[in-house]
């Protein structure tokens, strides 16, 4: 039996018990039957250990480790620079964290836009390096020819059309897509990567009633963020829906908690404690 000093002084490691039944993994195919049967599903992004073991613990069905760790964990301003090598770790964290949740490798700009072949080999990575159980990329006709690649190589894709943040230069920033004639392009994207064999499809700053079309057009579920509610799945990334994160919010953020202030308070505690000399206590130190 380990003593106190013998267990792990900072964490690390996989420290979960083993659950008390058996639990089933949530597959892509989970997901279609969810919706055939009308019931939602939530997903939510996770960088790391802990929120992967939380998240999945809470019974979120998809965990993203999304390219947003760019500017939700490294420190950017956008979601553009991170890396497939930045992105691995974090994937390999993730997905060596939970016992039930897919877990969806995000691959990064630059590393699939190029070809079909260049595609395949960064998501067999994101497989192998990553443990992914499967991979997201942005982008609706023009990345038919990706998709039909990955799937036909076994690798499951979640597609994602709509506002898409990697291509946040192109679209002019920041902008509802779908509005007015324009609904048409993103119905076209979703028939698109369906056909070409995604299993789902996020939507993100599309209309509520364009959403709603497409999730009842399509037999792959839908997945919305800032897409209404007649999506077959909700997302959102958890700094900004635990209040990690501060600021202006995009409208379609929910704020389900206050973590900054729990943590900032946690830390001045601390900091005060040590000035004062109160901590560490007897209880706090080794005896000779
Ligand atoms: O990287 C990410 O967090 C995402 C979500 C916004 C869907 O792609």
């Amino acid at each position: 039996m380990s003593t106190p000093e013998e267990t792990a002084p900072y964490g690390g490691g996989a420290q979960t018990s083993p659950p008390a039944t058996p639990v089933r993994r949530v597959r892509t195919h989970h997901l279609r039957e969810l919706k055939e049967r009308g019931e939602r599903f939530s997903m939510l992004t996770a960088y790391d250990m802990y929120t992967a073991e939380i998240f999945d613990e809470a019974g979120v069905e998809v965990l993203l480790v999304g390219d947003s760790a760019s500017n939700n964990v490294l420190g950017n301003a956008t979601s553009l620079p991170i890396t497939v090598d930045e992105l691995l770790p974090l994937t390999r964290a993730v997905s060596g964290s939970v016992t039930r949740a897919l877990v969806v490798g995000d691959l990064p700009f630059g590393s699939y836009q190029a070809s079909p072949e260049q595609a395949y080999l960064t998501a067999a990575r994101f497989m192998k390096e990553g443990g992914a159980h499967c991979v997201k990329l942005e982008g609706g006709v023009e990345m038919v020819p990706q998709i039909e690649r990955l799937t036909r190589g076994g690798i499951p894709v979640m597609a994602h059309i709509g506002f898409t943040p990697q291509s946040e230069h192109a679209l002019g920033g920041y902008r509802v897509q779908g509005r007015g004639a324009t609904g048409s392009r993103v119905l076209d994207d979703a028939l698109a990567v369906e056909a070409a064999g995604a299993f789902a499809v996020v939507m993100e700053m599309v209309p509520g009633d364009v959403a709603a079309e497409i999730t009842q057009k399509l037999t792959i579920p839908t997945i919305g963020i800032g897409a209404g509610v007649d999506c077959d799945g909700q997302v959102l990334v958890w700094q900004d829906a635990f209040g990690l994160r501060t600021g202006r919010m995009p409208r379609f953020v929910k704020q389900y908690a206050d973590v900054r202030s729990v943590l900032l308070e946690a830390a001045r505690a601390y900091d005060a404690d040590v000035k004062g000399a109160t901590f560490p206590g007897p209880e706090h130190t080794f005896e000779v």
